[in-house]
């Protein structure tokens, strides 16, 4: 439905990204965050549906990744099925069929930039997977909450990480994603505690609750899922991901996420409220909330993208004369660009705010 408009906010988003301008106007993404090991690179493959995010013992994200995800329709011919890529914004006309090039790909990127086990860098990844089984999305992973520096690490990582956090989730228009283990204190939830820093009145958190399967006998979500302990406007959803020996064993992510379905189904305290449970519930509920959240703020992000524009233009005005190669050509080239995609940007919203007045 808002397929057109998502794509042209990510599309905005490479623009400004390209000219080392990241999220000048704040644009609405899903911000993924909670301790080391929460499971939040298992919530995204699952929620792409395939295995391309780096993994090992440590922090192994060690820069924001920006994921796009763009819903391309099934091809109706069986013979000829459609086939899943990637492409990496630093790498634009490359397409990755292969998803464990991907995850080289973002280690390769990883280390050019802050060497092969010490720090973090802010400096964003930005890959787009275009696949006819996600939902059109943007998702940004980011470094795990650490408490203990290993290696080489820096002394402070702890600080730089949290920092780093928080500069993704202070932005108003950032959907907070806060993964926190089932079987640890939720009281006690890094991403929980560090979310309701920016969001006191939790109305743009979201809550995973991850390793449910984990939970000792006798125990359960239901509690939490009910609002009862931490209250959130928007609400949590609970997951079964990939353990440590199902990875080892290669099991794949459909076989995965069919035991998360039969894993809620079957399970008494879930079974009658299976179909708010699992991986495919959380996405429907991202998309509709990021959708939501882009319409009610659509106003807003027309008035700063048009301003950021002018602020350009003047900028490169200053630098000299626009038609000479080398004072001001490369520069020009990319103002063309962002200047097409605002066009576009501002088109596109004159349409949806018809749709948001009636
Ligand atoms: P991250 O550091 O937050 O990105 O966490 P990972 O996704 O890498 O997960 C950390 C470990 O927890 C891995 O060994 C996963 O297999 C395991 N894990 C994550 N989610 C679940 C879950 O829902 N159930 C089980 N049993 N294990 C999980
Ligand atoms: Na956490
Ligand atoms: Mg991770």
């Amino acid at each position: 439905m808002d397929e057109e408009l998502i794509q042209k906010i990510n599309r905005l988003q490479n623009a400004f990204a390209t000219v080392g301008q990241n999220n000048p106007v704040d644009l609405p993404q899903i911000v993924v965050i909670g301790s080391q090991s929460s499971g939040k690179s298992s919530v995204l493959e699952n929620i792409v549906g395939r295995d391309f995010l780096p993994r090992g013992s440590g922090i192994v994200t060690r820069r924001p990744l920006v994921l796009q995800l763009i819903n391309i329709e099934k091809s109706k011919d069986e013979k000829e099925p459609n086939v899943d890529y990637g492409e990496f914004l630093h790498i634009p006309g490359k397409k990755f069929t292969d998803f464990s090039k991907i995850r080289d790909e973002i280690v390769r990127e990883t280390e050019l930039k802050t060497g092969k086990n010490a720090g973090i860098s802010s400096l964003p990844i930005n890959l787009t997977v275009y696949s006819s089984r996600v939902l059109t999305l943007t998702l940004v992973d980011l470094p795990g909450l650490t408490k203990v520096p290993v290696g080489d690490q820096p002394k402070d990582i702890e600080r730089q990480i949290r920092e780093m956090i928080l500069k993704y989730i202070t932005r108003p228009n950032a959907i907070i994603l806060a993964v926190t283990a089932a079987n640890t204190d939720l009281a006690n939830s890094d991403g929980l505690k560090l979310a309701r820093e920016v969001d006191p009145e939790g109305s743009r958190t979201i809550g995973v609750l991850t390793k449910v399967d984990l939970m000792d006998k006798g125990t359960d979500v239901i509690d939490i899922l009910a609002g009862r302990i931490i209250p959130l406007r928007l609400g949590y959803v609970a997951v079964v991901n990939r353990g440590q020996r199902d990875i080892e064993n290669n099991k794949s992510i459909d076989k995965a996420l069919d035991y998360e379905k039969q894993f809620f189904e079957t399970h008494p305290s879930y079974s009658n409220k299976a179909q708010f449970c699992g991986t495919p519930f959380l996405s429907r509920k991202l998309s509709y909330i990021l959708n939501h959240h882009i319409k009610a703020t659509l106003p807003e992000i027309r008035a700063k993208v048009t301003a950021s524009l002018a602020r350009y233009q003047a900028e490169l005005e200053q630098l000299g004369d626009p038609n000479d190669e080398k004072a001001g050509g490369m520069s020009n080239t990319v103002l063309s660009i962002i200047t097409e995609f605002c066009n576009e940007f501002c088109q596109v919203l004159d349409g949806q705010s018809n749709d948001v007045s009636a």
